[in-house]
């Protein structure tokens, strides 16, 4: 690995950090640190659940092969959302069809009556998608249902009389998120409807009535709405608002799938943007079904799926498919009188940091090495370095078989980056710059940013 520094014609004080964690996956490609399924294929992350010092990840899980197929909820535990524990399959098909993404609730009141010797059931909200309808091209394919369970998310029962939600005839009718509304004493369902999200409300998490429609002509619309999310923030501020998170598939700004999100009020029943324009929460592309986990009290944690339908099915995985992103905390800024949602690793990361090398003040005027500065490369790191007066810059992580990774911030977009070059393009672009202007390394990033 050799990491340098360019562009940054001004002194530099950096630190780096590095990070352990023991390898628990051999295969290549395999990330130690953001989750991946066992085996096999993973997609969306499912009923984020926070409940008596447990995380719980379920995930859209296909336990036969590495691409997508009749979909279960995978099932991991963590008591930080770093080290995960794999768990049985949580839930199987049936007759009713593949159980489909949702969202997973502590009802702590026992308002579904579905707890058992005083202690409150965990309820699951999902889709049932029923492939034979689909296949006849029917449009009641999609209806939501309930599962419980009763010792604290081990093993999960299907409710006898699921669905909970019947579709209206609508082919695109899935994704329940579900919430509770202190002030009315009821829960909220943020449901995927085609082109908007339906909002429905329960008294019992059985027995569902329709609120609202939001969002056919606000946000993106160059694919389909899935996976919604509705939140209550307190800003940074203090001021009290809602988040609603939309997924979309395709139309994301960098292409394929991305998630977009609306800032506003909710009263129970109409949710209400205070912004038009659209919002991203990645910029980027390898980020998609991105959700919160529920019972965080102040925290909202957000946990996507790091791939992107353009191009999941075909990565060169084999044993198995997908990871999740890190998790990552939520906060809503105000700037300038607009209120945006900032994402950052949660700081839970900082436990796998084993030490630092400060590298102190370094000067660097067109590129520097900063490899030979730090003894071991074998390990993660993280760098942080600060300047006197903010100039565009990048650092290149490369190999030896010449690949690069480059991130970069550049002033006059105001923005970061992130470039990919594999070896064969590095090796075009060398031949092309190298006939044109004899170039430098630093002329590439640029001409790839
Ligand atoms: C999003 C999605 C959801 C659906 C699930 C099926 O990635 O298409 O809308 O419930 O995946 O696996």
């Amino acid at each position: 690995m050799n990491n340098k520094v360019k562009y940054l014609a001004i002194g530099l004080l950096a630190s780096t950090t590095a990070m352990a964690q023991k390898p628990v996956y051999k295969e290549q490609y395999r990330p130690q640190i953001h989750f991946s399924p066992p085996a096999h294929w993973m997609n969306d992350p499912n009923g984020l659940l926070y409940y008596k010092g447990t995380y719980h990840l379920f995930y859209q899980y296909y336990p036969k092969a590495s691409v997508w197929g009749p979909m279960h909820w995978g099932h991991a535990t963590s008591s930080d959302m770093i080290h995960w524990k794999n768990q049985p399959v949580a839930l199987y098909p049936d007759s009713l069809g593949l159980i489909f993404s949702g969202s997973a609730v502590v009802d702590f009141n026992n308002t579904s009556g579905l707890g058992k010797n005083g202690q409150p059931p965990l309820v699951a909200i999902f889709t049932h998608h029923d492939q034979t309808k689909e296949k006849d091209g029917k449009n009641d394919t999609e209806n939501e249902s309930i599962a419980y369970s009763n010792d604290d998310g081990k093993t999960w029962h299907k409710y006898a009389h699921n669905p909970v939600l019947k579709n209206p005839g609508i082919f695109d009718f899935r994704d329940p998120n579900v919430v509770w509304y202190t002030p009315e004493k009821k829960w909220v369902m943020s449901l995927a409807t085609k082109d908007r999200i339906t909002f429905y409300s329960s008294p019992n998490l059985k027995e569902w009535k329709k609120e609202s429609e939001f969002g056919e002509h606000l946000g993106a619309h160059g694919g389909v709405w899935e996976c919604p999310t509705l939140f209550p923030i307190t800003a940074t501020d203090g001021k009290k608002l809602w988040v609603l998170i939309v997924n979309i598939n395709p139309g994301g700004p960098s292409g394929g799938s991305a998630t977009q999100y609306f800032v506003g009020n909710f009263n129970g029943k109409i949710f209400k943007a205070l912004n038009n324009d659209t919002r991203w929460i990645d910029s980027g592309t390898d980020e998609y079904a991105g959700v919160t986990f529920h019972n965080t009290g102040d925290r909202n944690i957000f946990f996507g799926w790091m791939s992107n339908w353009e191009y999941a099915t075909t990565v060169p995985t084999e044993v198995w498919r997908s990871a999740n992103t890190v998790p990552r905390e939520l906060k809503l800024v105000n700037i300038d009188h607009n209120y945006y949602v900032t994402s950052e690793p949660v700081k839970e990361l900082n436990s796998l940091k084993t030490g630092s090398i400060d590298l102190r003040t370094i000067n660097i005027k067109g590129e520097k090495a900063l490899t030979r500065l730090i003894k071991h490369l074998d390990n993660q790191y993280e760098l942080t370095f600060s300047s006197k007066q903010l100039k565009s810059f990048s650092i290149t992580l490369s190999n030896k078989g010449g690949e690069q990774l480059i991130v970069g911030f550049d002033v006059a977009e105001n923005s970061w980056y992130i470039a990919i070059v594999p070896m064969r393009v590095c090796l075009a672009l060398i031949r092309v710059l190298q006939s044109a202007w004899s170039p430098g390394v630093s002329q590439m990033s640029q001409v790839l940013m």
